[in-house]
């Protein structure tokens, strides 16, 4: 029986954050020194922050990851940053796939997939989000659509990733799903991903995402296949971000 791989719980501070914020890493930091947790932390705060966040955090075993990336190595895409310029900020991971990216930036899965190849091409890890809509739950559809998310923007290279199940309606809600029903989502990403690769598809860590708190943490974290948590609301205070870890204590 392979072990469990290692957890991750990472911070997603979505558009949140100025330079000052600086002080919340620096609380995290401090946390982790008195009690360090058995699980990888990661935090991604804004791009603009990624280089001060990348610094201050060195050496602390504290990750620093963006929020997207575009697919192509540079070019005239106004606005964007390619996943070389954000491992080049002081970035190793990236999420892609994001829901609020999905919905509100129009990316389908097959954008998805080009910039889970984008972050492996620069030497990023991709935490490559997937979930359903509240239509799909009621529908009893949510097996089917993980399904279709996962063969539309799964990478061929499946190791090193990072997968997080965000329901889309738990996102931000305060609502999650039952462990049972988390329990069931992840055995069939958990099954998918062995069915593409055998030997990565055991190891790459699940992530549960949406309304994750220090009050439900240990209940989601001891759900089978579960490995660690992508966290939004909850990680822009130190003492929530920590109180989830102690998850993992
Ligand atoms: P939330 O967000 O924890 O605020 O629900 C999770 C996410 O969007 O990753």
């Amino acid at each position: 029986m392979a072990q469990d791989p290692r957890p991750l719980v990472a911070g997603n501070w979505k558009m949140n954050g100025l330079a000052a914020s600086v002080a919340e890493l620096e609380a995290i930091m401090a946390g982790v020194a008195e009690k360090a947790p058995a699980a990888d932390l990661m935090i991604c705060p804004p791009a603009t922050l990624i280089s001060l966040f990348a610094k201050t955090a060195a050496g602390s075993g504290i990750a620093i990851g963006a929020q997207d990336c575009h697919a192509e190595v540079s070019g005239a895409f106004t606005g964007d940053l390619s996943a070389e310029m954000l491992k080049d900020a002081g970035a190793s991971a990236v999420i892609v796939g994001h829901s609020e990216r999905r919905t509100l930036h129009g990316e389908s899965d097959e954008m998805v997939r080009a910039k889970a190849i984008a972050a492996r091409r620069a030497g990023l890890t991709a935490i490559l989000c997937v979930g359903e809509t509240r239509e799909e739950r009621e529908a009893n559809a949510t097996i089917a659509r993980i399904h279709r998310q996962l063969d539309g923007s799964l990478p061929d290279t499946l190791d090193g990733l990072v997968i997080a199940y965000e329901p889309v309606w738990a996102i931000g809600t305060g609502l999650t799903p039952t462990p049972e029903d988390v329990a069931k989502v992840h055995e069939m990403i958990r099954n998918y991903l062995i069915s593409k690769d055998k030997s990565a598809g055991p190891a790459i860590r699940i992530l549960y995402g949406g309304s994750v708190k220090p009050q439900n943490a240990r209940e989601l974290m001891a759900v089978r296949n579960v490995n660690g948590a992508l966290v939004g609301g909850a990680s822009l205070k130190a003492a929530d971000f920590l109180g989830i870890a102690a998850a993992y204590a």
